[in-house]
């Protein structure tokens, strides 16, 4: 038996995280040690985002949402942040059949505002062929920031306080969820960073109030299904006490 097939014997079917939301970290460190460019580092980090996949969908995890891209990486040279754009949107339209195949919805998360015009309608266009299917939710976080997802949220809850729908007597956390880009989806259990960073980046901000944070100095092109059942495995270990004793 080989070492994944042993880790997933070790995982507790009965305490699976319902939601894993993952960090994709050190694309750049991780070419700038083989002497490549930033890109050949995030083109790499595809195959881990497929690693994470087949895992999940394995041991039956129903949301898992990466981050591919956030609001502030717009800060980054612009062939890079073209390379992405690029990347992002090849790897979806090449995958999205076997995907799809494979009976997992897939969404894209986060907002619209400085993307080219038709890149959200054609992302829209490969998504819209799975959200029949019925297994693992895939949520791509591209071009997305927590802070503008609350701003997002507060935008669309206007129409409804005008029209009397929000009230400053039944607006409560379940109602304010309604709006954000995770609606309807329970939050993340467990949140994985790779590459040693150890913060938030402005990654679901919101969602991951009382979610378990996973840190490892793997680089993400390198973090593959075993990493990822080490992490799953250390999660079901803790003691989550969500503010009681
Ligand atoms: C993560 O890798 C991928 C994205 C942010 C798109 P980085 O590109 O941040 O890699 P490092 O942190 O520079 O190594
Ligand atoms: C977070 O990584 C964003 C993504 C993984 C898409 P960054 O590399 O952009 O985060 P910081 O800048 O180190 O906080
Ligand atoms: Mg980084």
């Amino acid at each position: 038996m080989n070492k994944y097939e042993k880790l997933k014997q070790q995982i507790n079917p009965d305490r699976l995280p319902r939601h894993i939301a993952v960090i994709m970290d050190g694309n750049g460190r991780w070419a700038n040690k083989r002497g490549a460019n930033r890109l050949f580092g995030h083109k790499n980090g595809a195959e881990a985002v497929r690693a994470c996949i087949e895992a999940s969908v394995e041991i039956g995890i129903k949301y898992l949402t990466v981050y591919a891209f956030s609001t502030e990486n717009w800060s980054r040279p612009e062939d890079e942040v073209k390379g992405l754009l690029k990347l992002i949107l090849d790897s979806l339209i090449r995958e999205i059949d076997e995907l799809s195949q494979n009976n997992i919805i897939v969404r894209f998360i986060g907002t619209t505002t400085n993307l080219p015009p038709d890149y959200r309608m054609k992302v829209d266009a490969e998504c819209q062929k799975t959200w029949n299917n019925t297994g693992l939710n895939l949520n791509i976080a591209m071009n997305y920031g927590g802070r503008v997802e609350l701003l997002d949220a507060m935008k669309s809850m206007i129409p409804d306080i005008l029209n009397g729908k929000i009230t400053t007597n039944n607006l409560d956390e379940m109602m304010f969820e309604k709006y954000l880009y995770t609606a309807s989806m329970p939050d993340p259990d467990l949140m994985i960073r790779t590459s040693g960073e150890k913060r938030l980046s402005n990654y679901l901000i919101w969602q991951s109030a009382y979610t378990e944070l996973y840190f490892t100095e793997i680089l993400w092109p390198d973090f593959k299904k075993v990493a990822f059942l080490e992490a799953i495995i250390d999660f079901q270990s803790r003691n989550r006490k969500f503010g009681g004793v």
